[in-house]
């Protein structure tokens, strides 16, 4: 992982720039993240927000719903414009929010320690973990052990699954539901009979018989990620 995290594969300033030229072009997805996060029914009125970057995808109403929130990212940038995002609305609910520069991975164990009423939200974090500095091997294996150290915690997810290239003509598929965990493949074949797809190596973060959302994220033109989104219900 880039140690400052400026320039991380995932965030940093080169993240929050492609941000504000395409949150427009984010819209409906946006729109859908908000709508997921709204049927959470976490009953925590503290959030541990996990890699939330500035927030560009989530929703003032969702985050101005909690009275405290601790947010934890590498990027030394992200409180500053997350302020700049949410900041008014957070004044205006109260919401006491607090940051903390750390790597989620290394700190989790504490951080679970230290919020131990919070709900959680992995906000888009998880389906990085193989862009930086572990090995695919060691990034499947530690994802997919997330949820046993998570047990008897109220946690939520929205990751990538599956990320690759979209014809620019093709509308963009509605969210498709589904009552338990899809292999890669398979869900490859479910989006797309045809193209590459980059695996994010996610397929075991959600227990498998969580029921899910698959979400098209179109992150630029001619390029999709393909969305997970769940919470223990
Ligand atoms: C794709 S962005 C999240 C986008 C966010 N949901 C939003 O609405 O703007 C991923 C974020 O995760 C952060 N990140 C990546 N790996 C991390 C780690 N190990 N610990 C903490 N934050 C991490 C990056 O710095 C980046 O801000």
């Amino acid at each position: 992982m880039n140690s400052a995290g400026w320039l991380s594969p995932s965030g940093g300033a080169v993240w929050h720039l492609r941000a504000l030229r395409r949150r427009r072009y984010w819209a409906g997805f946006i729109s859908h993240i908000g709508a997921w996060l709204e049927s959470w029914q976490h009953r925590c009125s503290g959030l541990l927000l996990l890699g939330p970057s500035a927030g560009w995808c989530l929703p003032d109403r969702f985050l101005g719903s909690f009275s405290r929130i601790h947010a934890v990212d590498i990027d030394p940038v992200a409180p500053w414009v997350f302020g700049l995002l949410h900041g008014r609305t957070l004044r205006r609910s109260g919401t006491l929010l607090t940051w903390q520069r750390a790597d989620l991975f290394a700190e989790l164990e504490h951080l679970l320690q230290a919020y131990p009423e919070h709900a959680i939200l992995f906000a888009n974090v998880l389906g990085q973990r193989a862009l930086h500095q572990c090995g695919p091997g060691v990034a499947e294996a530690e994802l997919g052990a997330l949820s046993l150290r998570l047990a008897g915690r109220r946690w939520a997810s929205f990751h990538d699954r599956l990320s690759g290239h979209w014809p620019r003509d093709r509308p963009m598929p509605l969210p498709i539901r589904l009552a338990a965990a899809e292999s890669a493949q398979a869900l490859a074949r479910r989006v797309s009979g045809s193209g590459e797809w980059c695996d994010h190596l996610t397929t075991h973060i959600l227990p498998a018989d969580w029921p899910r959302l698959i979400l098209p994220w179109p992150i630029g033109p001619g390029r999709v990620h393909w969305i997970e989104a769940g919470y223990i219900v």
